[in-house]
């Protein structure tokens, strides 16, 4: 090698190491509007009675209408910031997992770094339906652990209401609005985030769709009543591949960390279906009581569901320094993900 070569510089040399990524605040937001079972008895044909027994949600918090994803977002940022005790400025990536983006252009990402002042923050979104939060949780990471940045802001927010279908006994019962945020950064005092495992089969793109309002089928005056731009599923095949895949993700995931589903003190699920979640406790022989459960009272706040898992978990002090989680979720793509993190 010619020694014309100028020296690798020790901060050079550096940067090639990955280093450990924690998070080091949480926060979450939900709207004030309660929707209970009872108020959708009024809407279809539906009763407290088969919603309770067949999903676990009592009920669950609706946007106003004036109340978009991007602001709901936001107060979970400044939530998580605040319990980082991190000033806004100090982030320099925002990512927002959302299939509910306020508008198309500009990203949902942008609206939060121009409400909480993240002036010096790169801001995009990440769009993985439910498993969306694991997913931009991983890039977040990648960049904190690649050192391209030193504070990530990753955010979990959805407004599902606004793709519901209010005639549609279906899915209109199981779905619900919020946000979650965590901050991450590298920290000397825990390994943070050890592992997450990633996978996508898009072959199932039909069981779980929003089939109209995009490039493909655009909503024109023609089709304006088909319903096109709501949530579309087969309930059926969306349950029997979600138990799979989240058993399959949490297997992966702990498998990769050495580690055994014993050595998970909690799991942070996606709160989906109460019986989804008691599927999976089975089949990874983990007692119900490790699992985090508050679809009761929220339902599925698709990409927001496991973050304000998280958070609640961590504000109630179910978990501690140095526990091991396991955050599992799924969603439609098909997209599906966990990641074992030491608190
Ligand atoms: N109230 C009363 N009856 C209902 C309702 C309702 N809200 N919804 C469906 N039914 C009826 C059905 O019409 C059906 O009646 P039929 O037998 O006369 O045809 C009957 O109940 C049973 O329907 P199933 O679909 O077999 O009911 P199942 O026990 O599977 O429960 C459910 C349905 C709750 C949707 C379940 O399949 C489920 O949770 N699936 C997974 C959904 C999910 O997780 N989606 C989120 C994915 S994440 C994302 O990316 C957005």
């Amino acid at each position: 090698m010619s020694s014309d070569l100028p020296k690798k510089s020790p901060r050079v040399r550096e940067a090639k190491i990955p280093r450990p990524v924690s998070i080091v605040g949480t926060g979450s937001y939900v709207p004030e509007r309660v929707l209970t079972n009872a108020d959708l008895e009024k809407l279809v044909d539906t009763s407290d009675r088969w919603i309770v027994e067949r999903t676990g949600i009592r009920e669950r918090r609706i946007a106003a209408e004036n109340e978009f994803t991007s602001h709901m977002a936001a107060a979970a940022a400044k939530n998580a910031l605040e319990n980082a005790g991190i000033a806004a400025t100090e982030v320099d990536l925002i990512i927002v997992a959302t299939v509910t983006p306020d508008t198309l252009v500009p990203g949902t990402a942008c609206r939060v770094q121009r409400i909480i002042g993240a002036s010096n923050a790169n801001a995009f979104d990440v769009s993985a339906a439910c498993a969306g939060f694991l997913f931009a949780m991983e890039v977040g990471r990648q960049f904190v652990a690649g050192r391209s940045c030193a504070t990530a802001l990753v955010i979990g927010a959805d407004k599902l209401s606004s793709l519901m279908n209010w005639n549609d006994r279906n899915t209109c019962v199981l779905f619900g609005d919020g946000a979650g945020a965590v901050i991450l950064r590298s920290r000397d005092d825990s390994a943070g985030i050890l592992a997450t495992f990633m996978e996508s089969n898009g072959n199932l793109a039909e069981i779980l769709q929003v089939p109209g309002g995009g490039s493909a089928l655009p909503v024109t005056a023609e089709n304006a009543d088909e319903n096109l731009r709501t949530l579309q599923m087969n309930g059926r095949e969306t349950f029997k591949h979600a138990v799979t895949a989240m058993v399959r993700s949490s297997l992966k995931v702990l498998d990769e960390c050495g580690l055994s589903p014993s050595d998970i003190a909690c799991v942070i699920p996606h709160q989906a279906n109460i019986r989804i979640i008691e599927a999976v406790s089975d089949r990874l022989d983990l007692p119900l009581e490790k699992f985090y459960i508050n679809l009761d009272r929220f339902g599925n706040t698709s990409a927001a569901a496991v973050v304000i898992a998280l958070d609640e978990a961590n504000r109630n002090r179910r978990i501690h320094h140095g526990d091991k989680l396991l955050l599992v979720a799924f969603g439609g793509g098909l997209t599906y993900a966990a990641s074992v993190i030491e608190w």
